[in-house]
């Protein structure tokens, strides 16, 4: 057994894909591995969610990275990064915070996930390997974004994301090339229009629509005229990130000209459902609207996955609450909302027992750290969402998935749209 008691930790500010400061951590272990990662940053963040620690400038980092480099290194060195749960946890006693305000979650999470990938390295295997333990365990399903919108745009639209799935794809590979030819339908629909103005912060066209409701058909034409049937072999899913425009049970839609109340704005979805086709809706509701969420849930929750993000923080707390509840079906699973790998893990844990979807996730500012895809795989989520099909620190994760399904060969088993938590009609 290789000695994986850690012997160093330090951190450094790194820049993530929108220019802002980030921190990354790297730990060395006895026996000479070493590990590294990078947290990611959010731009819609849930209010619940763990501390992203600024400096007073709102910025920077400095106080983050000085964490890794003095509490943080003098609590962990000499324990072994073997024992994910009994770091996070020193990691979670020496904040004392319930989340993570003292130390920041954008340090703690660099240090958990740098940790794990030197154990796994200690141990000479790649992290989904070291993750799986032997169990079996399935490429995710990608939903995979087309238009970018809300706070990744500009707000120049209301909803966050429109996404793809390639349900009919056979293998990850096949779900990335049947993406590929969306994508590329949807930008030549957007410049046929003489509406192609690049890209938002994840990758995926600049929403240059009337309507949000324009940004679905659009959608659905890119869909046609890559050549599949939308639904069957392509869906759609979308992240309504409704917590950016609603709070108090009023929702207003800026680019509709439209104020709703919760009820107004579960019928608007619910009538999108309706036209569209769509399999996945995230945040439809308000992080505060529980009854909202629980209305749209009784409403659509056998024929539709309905994801909690902002709703549940990648808490495993949120989700037991949410599971009593019904008010969701599937948890997005970011570690940098909670802080720790252990704590991610309990979340997804929880979720899966319930029959729950379960969505690995990165953030709208990334770099060009693969763990997600990783722990995708490794804990057999099911599925992963990472952005558009553009931009390297999107790539960069997509690429990673497509060299362990090489690796995999044979046992390469592709979750596909079992991955989605639907009644079998
Ligand atoms: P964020 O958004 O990373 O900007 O918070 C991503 C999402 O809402 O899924
Ligand atoms: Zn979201």
């Amino acid at each position: 057994m290789p000695d994986t008691t850690i012997t160093r930790i330090s951190g450094r500010r790194v820049w993530d894909s929108r220019g802002r400061a980030t921190v990354e951590a790297e730990i060395e272990l006895a026996c000479g591995a070493r590990g590294r990662a990078i947290a990611p940053a959010g731009a819609s963040r849930g209010a619940r969610e763990a501390v992203d620690l600024r400096d007073a400038d709102g910025l920077g980092v400095t106080v983050a990275v000085a964490n890794v480099n003095g509490a943080i290194a003098a609590a962990l060195a000499g324990m072994d990064a073997g024992k994910q749960e009994d770091l996070d946890r020193a990691l979670i006693a020496l904040d004392g915070t319930p989340n993570k305000a003292r130390l920041g979650a954008n340090a703690t999470v660099a240090v958990s996930l740098a940790a794990l990938h030197a154990a796994a390295r200690a141990h000479g295997l790649p992290l989904f390997r070291y993750l799986a333990q032997g169990r079996p365990m399935r490429l995710p399903l990608p939903e995979i974004q087309i238009f970018g919108g809300g706070a990744h745009a500009g707000r120049r639209i209301d909803i966050q994301d429109l996404m793809v799935m390639a349900l009919a794809a056979g293998s990850f590979d096949e779900a990335l090339e049947m993406t590929a030819r969306v994508y590329h339908a949807a930008g030549e629909l957007m410049r046929d229009a003489g509406k192609l103005r690049g890209v938002a912060d994840e990758g995926g066209w600049w929403p240059e629509f009337a309507s949000n409701e324009e940004a679905i058909e659009t959608l659905t034409r890119a869909i046609e005229r890559a050549g599949f049937v939308p639904g069957d072999e392509v869906a759609i899913s979308l992240d309504i990130a409704a917590s950016e425009f609603g709070a108090g049970g009023r929702y207003r839609l800026g680019l509709d000209g439209r104020s709703l109340d919760s009820d107004g704005m579960c019928e608007l979805v619910l009538g999108w459902l309706a036209r569209y086709a769509i399999v996945s809706v995230e945040d439809p509701l308000a992080e505060d609207d529980r009854e909202g969420m629980m209305r749209f849930t009784a409403a659509a929750g056998r024929r539709v996955q309905i994801v909690g993000d902002d709703y549940l923080t990648t808490s495993a707390a949120r989700v037991e609450a949410a599971i009593a509840d019904r008010a969701c079906n599937a948890v997005l699973l970011k570690p940098n909302q909670c802080g720790t790998v252990t704590e991610t893990r309990a979340a997804l844990d929880l979720a899966r027992a319930a029959g729950w979807g379960c969505i690995v996730s990165a953030r709208s500012g990334e770099t060009e750290d693969l763990s997600i895809v990783h722990l995708a795989t490794g804990w057999d989520a099911g599925q992963i969402k990472v952005g558009s099909f553009a931009r390297g620190e999107r790539m960069a994760k997509w690429n990673e998935a497509l060299r362990i399904e090489e690796m995999l060969g044979r046992d390469a088993h592709f979750a596909g749209r079992s991955a989605l938590p639907l009644k079998k009609s």
